[in-house]
Order: C-alpha cells, then sequence, then structure tokens
C-alpha cells in the first residue's frame, strides 16, 4: 500500500489523514482544527504541526498540503479570503522549517480536481474536465487526459464588472439568502461563459453545497454535462496527498 498524508487548509477548518494512493481511502481517523483567526501563516503552520504529530503518519509518507492560494514552486502568490501576509511567502520552505520533513504545497481547488479526476466524479475522464469548487470563494482545476493544468482561478474571472465569486460563489448565496432558483441564474452566466471560453468535456461540481446538487443543477441549461464532485469533504485530502506522492 502506498501511503501519503494530506492536509486541507480552509477558511474555517484545517483537516488532515493519511491515504491509501490506490484507492483514495481515509487509512486514518480524519483530524480537524479549526483555522485560528485572522488565518495568518504563524499561526496556521502552528495548527498544521499539531495536526501532523496526531496524525502520527510513517516517516517516509509523503506530505501533500494545499491551500487556497495560487501556488508557484512552493510560494503562495495571493490571498483571497485569507490573510494578506501569505501574498509572496515562502509557504513550501516555511512549512518544511516547522515540521521539520519535506511536503508539497498546492491550490485547494487543483488538489480536489487531481482527486476526482483519479478517485471520483471525473475517473477515466478523457478531454478537458473543469471542476469548479464553490464555497466561501470559487476554486477551479484544469485536468487534460487526467493531467492538471495548475492555478486556474476562474472565481477571479472577471465577468459583468466583478470577479466570479464576489457574485456566484455558495459564500454569497448564503449571505445575500438567495433561493437556489435565484442563485442558480447567476451559475448559468458564469458556467456558460466558461464553456464558451474553453468548451470542456466535462464540468465537475464541489464544495460543501454540492451535496444539494439537485437543487440547482438541474436548472443549469448547458451542453456540457455537469455533474457532483463524489469526494465530498475528503477530496483536498486525498489530492494534496496524490500530488504529494507525484508533484507536477
Ligand atoms: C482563491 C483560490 C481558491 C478558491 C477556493 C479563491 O478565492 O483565489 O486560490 O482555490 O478561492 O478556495
Amino acid at each position: 500500500m502506498t501511503l501519503a498524508v494530506g492536509i486541507d487548509i480552509g477558511g474555517t477548518g484545517i483537516k488532515g489523514a493519511l491515504v491509501d494512493l490506490g484507492t483514495g481511502a481515509l487509512v486514518s481517523e480524519r483530524v480537524k482544527r479549526p483555522t485560528p483567526p485572522g488565518g495568518a501563516p504563524d499561526a496556521i503552520v502552528a495548527q498544521t504541526v499539531e495536526i501532523l504529530a496526531e496524525l502520527d503518519a510513517p516517516a517516509e509518507a509523503p506530505v501533500g498540503v494545499c491551500f487556497p492560494a495560487i501556488v508557484l514552486e512552493g510560494r503562495t502568490m495571493s490571498a483571497a479570503n485569507v490573510s494578506e501576509q501569505w501574498i509572496g511567502l515562502e509557504a513550501e520552505q516555511l512549512f518544511e522549517a516547522e515540521l521539520g520533513r519535506s511536503i508539497h504545497f498546492v491550490n485547494d481547488a487543483d488538489a480536489a480536481g487531481v482527486a476526482e479526476a483519479r478517485y471520483g466524479a471525473a475517473a477515466g475522464q478523457p478531454g478537458l474536465t473543469i471542476l469548479t469548487t464553490l464555497g466561501t470563494g470559487i476554486g477551479s482545476a484544469f485536468l487534460f487526459d487526467g493531467t492538471l493544468i495548475p492555478n486556474t482561478e476562474l472565481g477571479h474571472l472577471v465577468l459583468d464588472g466583478d470577479d466570479v465569486e464576489h457574485w456566484a460563489s455558495n459564500g454569497v448565496r448564503e449571505r445575500q439568502e438567495l433561493t437556489f432558483e435565484a442563485w442558480a441564474q447567476r451559475l448559468q452566466r458564469f458556467y456558460a461563459h466558461v464553456e464558451f471560453l474553453f468548451s470542456p468535456q466535462l464540468l465537475v461540481v464541489g464544495g460543501g453545497v454540492s451535496k444539494h446538487h439537485e437543487q440547482f443543477l438541474p436548472l443549469l441549461r448547458l451542453r456540457t454535462p455537469i455533474v457532483p464532485a463524489t469526494l465530498r469533504n475528503n477530496a483536498g485530502i486525498m489530492g494534496a496527498a496524490a500530488l504529494a506522492h507525484r508533484p507536477l
């Protein structure tokens, strides 16, 4: 069995587990801690150290960490919905120094996309798959024949004068108390444009709200099949672990 650790850092929680890379199954309990208020790097690293200690993973297991920012060669290049201190930070090096082992640091939606392509809704899917995660923000992952094209950031596509994640994320739906019908009209505008720009073979929709997919996916009129992600909130953990074993 090939094992790796996946750690998923989000705006509200940090969670980690040991993953069997053959099947994607979690083979440890899922350890979860709240994200420290403010989301500053040092506080998040400290929580991650505790999670890894609690997991008691084999020393030789690679560790993958995913995070909601553009990640270029281990450095975080953006900070939407997290502390600005992350911009330009050598995140991978910082985690490695504190954890005392080598890690691989990637974008959260990219990790989820890799997991869905390997173990979930897009397994075996040829051509271009676009996964979007609908959460506080909107994340995206492009996979061509299962290979990740990283850091696509569709949530920051400017459409009708503003970033899509500012008017179509699940966070906005909740804050504005939109009905699923009203929200679906916004998603229609977003996904129709994505379809026009990239002509994918498959659209996969992740994020916690995807468990309510029957309430909004059937309302969308697209030529591309659009399906819910299947790995739910373990996708980040599984994808971070998978990318740690075979980094880009
Ligand atoms: C960030 C992305 C992230 C997405 C989902 C966006 O605001 O820019 O990097 O993948 O939120 O967390």
